[in-house]
């Protein structure tokens, strides 16, 4: 394959950050634990693999300050570092012990998340982390604020757009102030989802970027043709991260050379082969483990919870 890939390898700087390259290790629940030999092992090989940004895997915000310090989490902040990448985590909304829609909780509750949120960002500026990501995607707490159909909410959190965001944003206004110079902000959000589209996604994303936020992270980010449901966050000042089978080196590409994203993650194909963007940018094609999309040990062990793996390794 002859292909210029360098649009892939182009730096990018955010605030006083450097991003090395365009490529971003999204998001994903490994199951090895995050403060142990292995859950560092996992996220430094990738680092050394070269990509430019890890993004840690959801991680519910209860956990810091108890289970999760900046004490304990250095080691992995450090291995990501070493291995030459910036390290973001991302952050879950604890669901109170019980699986909970908008409606259930209550206004205390609202404000025990937005502390812990607060306190969580806290723990990981204190660790070393580059940035931190508010999981707003794919249909859970946060993402249900913001549905129409799923958000039943009478109060000032529900109803109209503007209640609706209103669980996002007091997240974003309480953990911008621990980011600091230093940490970028980044959040997830799904462009289309129950009862919304690509417009009410705008009016969300313009609001985020006022409260702070440094890069919006699209998720799915691809329908019809790569990175298009991104697109149209493109020119909101900040930088958008697209995702979806883009280990597929012309997809990627092409993302980045229509202008679809600034970013591009790469998911499944990461598990398949960390080694993925040293390979695609020596043209090391041929070497590359593909992802074949079967889910069995990824998406599949992760409903066994256990760890996940590849049915591509050797
Ligand atoms: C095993 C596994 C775990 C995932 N965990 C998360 C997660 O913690 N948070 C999240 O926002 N997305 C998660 N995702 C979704 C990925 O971040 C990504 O959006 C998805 O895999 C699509 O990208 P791909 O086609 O490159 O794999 C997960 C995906 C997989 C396969």
């Amino acid at each position: 394959m002859s292909v210029d890939v360098t649009p892939l390898f182009r730096p990018l700087k955010i605030k006083e950050k450097e991003l090395p390259n365009r490529i971003v290790m999204p998001p994903m629940l490994v199951l090895r634990g995050l403060t142990t030999p292995g859950g560092v092992d996992w996220y430094g090989g990738h680092a050394r693999g070269g990509v430019g940004v890890v993004i840690v895997e959801a991680t519910a915000v209860n956990r810091f300050g108890s289970e999760l310090t900046a004490e304990n989490l250095k080691p992995l902040v450090d291995a990501i570092h070493e291995g030459g990448a910036l390290a973001a985590i991302q952050l879950f909304p604890v669901t109170l012990g019980r699986s909970v829609s908008p409606a259930e909780v209550d206004r205390s509750e609202i404000e025990e998340i937005v502390t812990y949120y607060r306190a969580a960002a806290g723990v990981c500026a204190d660790a070393g982390f580059d940035g931190v990501e508010p999981h707003g995607a794919h249909g859970f707490l946060l993402n249900q604020f913001f549905s129409p159909v799923q958000n039943k909410r009478t109060d000032e959190f529900g109803g109209e757009i503007e209640n609706r965001m209103r669980m996002s944003l007091k997240i974003m206004e309480a953990v911008r102030p621990m980011c600091g110079p230093d940490m970028v902000l980044l959040y997830r959000h799904t462009p289309v989802g129950q009862g919304y589209g690509i417009e009410e996604s705008l009016i969300l994303a313009k609001e985020l970027v006022k409260a702070g936020l440094d890069i919006l992270d699209i998720s799915p980010a691809s329908t019809e043709r790569p990175g298009d449901r991104a697109a149209p966050f493109k020119n909101l000042g900040v930088p958008v991260i697209a995702v979806n089978e883009l280990d597929e080196v012309e997809r990627a590409l092409e993302v980045l050379n229509e202008g679809r994203a600034d970013l591009v993650a790469v998911g499944r194909g990461l598990i398949a082969d960390p080694d993925w963007p040293i390979k695609v940018r020596e043209g090391r094609f041929d070497e590359i483990i593909k992802c074949v999309r079967c889910n069995e040990k990824c998406y599949g062990n992760l409903g066994k919870e256990i760890p996940i793996e590849c049915t591509q390794w050797g």
